[in-house]
């Protein structure tokens, strides 16, 4: 079975919501996501969102990559299944201060549980801590990627876009989820603009956008996100 598959399958152990979109606005296609079983919050990523990070990885041979926000780990598998389809050896990082909507400790068991299932433990490392502080301590390697999906009001956008943009490659990417006024992710995009960062955002459920420095960052997120608003993988 291959890795989307067996991510897939792991559909069974959550319960769906939006199964076909948050609003009238999104994409067909669209819609897929999930939260733990008896909990409504944190959601997950949804499903073109998940193929988009999977392509994205795949698509710029991507071997190290850092998420902050690990809810119960459905976007930090679709990051690592990528890296370890690129490199065996690869390296993914995912905080969480296990806080949001009282998940706690059940969704790092979650995210635990289905990473040794799916058979990602070789690089995918949970940590427990708190964006940006503990950012530092925690990543040990340059990033190819990173996903900023943590608390996303306020000034914390920034502060965590601040604590993780030293860490990144020159040719990586950023990848922002919930792109909307509601949010203060656009605060840390304009700071990003500013540093020299160029944006490409997608009309998912909710709003994903990819920041890059390098012609290539561009062409990766174009191509990964035509095939996973189709729903295909690219291997
Ligand atoms: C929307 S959920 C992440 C969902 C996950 N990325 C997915 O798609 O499966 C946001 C998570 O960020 C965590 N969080 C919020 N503020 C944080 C911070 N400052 N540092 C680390 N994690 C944080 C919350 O505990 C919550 O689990």
């Amino acid at each position: 079975m291959e890795l989307p598959e067996k991510i897939a399958a792991m559909h069974a152990d959550l319960d769906s919501i939006w199964p076909t979109g948050r609003n009238p606005e999104c994409l067909p296609n669209d819609g897929g996501h999930f939260t733990l079983k008896g909990y409504t919050r944190p959601v997950s990523i949804g499903r073109i969102e998940a193929f988009l990070l999977f392509n994205l990885v795949r698509v710029l041979n991507i071997r190290t990559a850092f998420e902050i926000g690990t809810g119960f780990g459905y976007s930090s598998f679709w990051i690592a299944a990528g890296v370890i389809e690129n490199d065996k050896g690869g390296w993914v990082g995912s905080i969480d201060s296990q806080q949001e909507g009282g998940l706690g400790v059940h969704g790092l068991d979650f995210a635990r549980r289905w990473s040794n299932i799916i058979g990602l433990d070789s690089v995918l490392h949970f940590f427990t801590g708190k964006s940006p502080d503990d950012l530092s301590h925690v990543i040990r390697e340059p990033l190819g990627l990173a996903f900023i999906d943590g608390n996303h009001y306020g000034e914390q956008p920034v502060l965590d876009y601040t604590g993780l943009q030293p860490h990144l490659l020159q040719d990586g990417i950023l990848v922002w989820h919930d792109i909307e006024k509601k949010y203060g992710v656009n605060a840390a995009i304009a700071a990003s603009i500013k540093d020299g960062w160029s944006l490409v955002t997608f009309p998912t459920s909710c709003r994903i956008g990819v920041s890059y420095r390098t012609l290539a960052g561009w062409q990766a997120a174009t191509e990964a996100f035509s095939a996973a608003r189709n729903l295909q993988i690219i291997h």
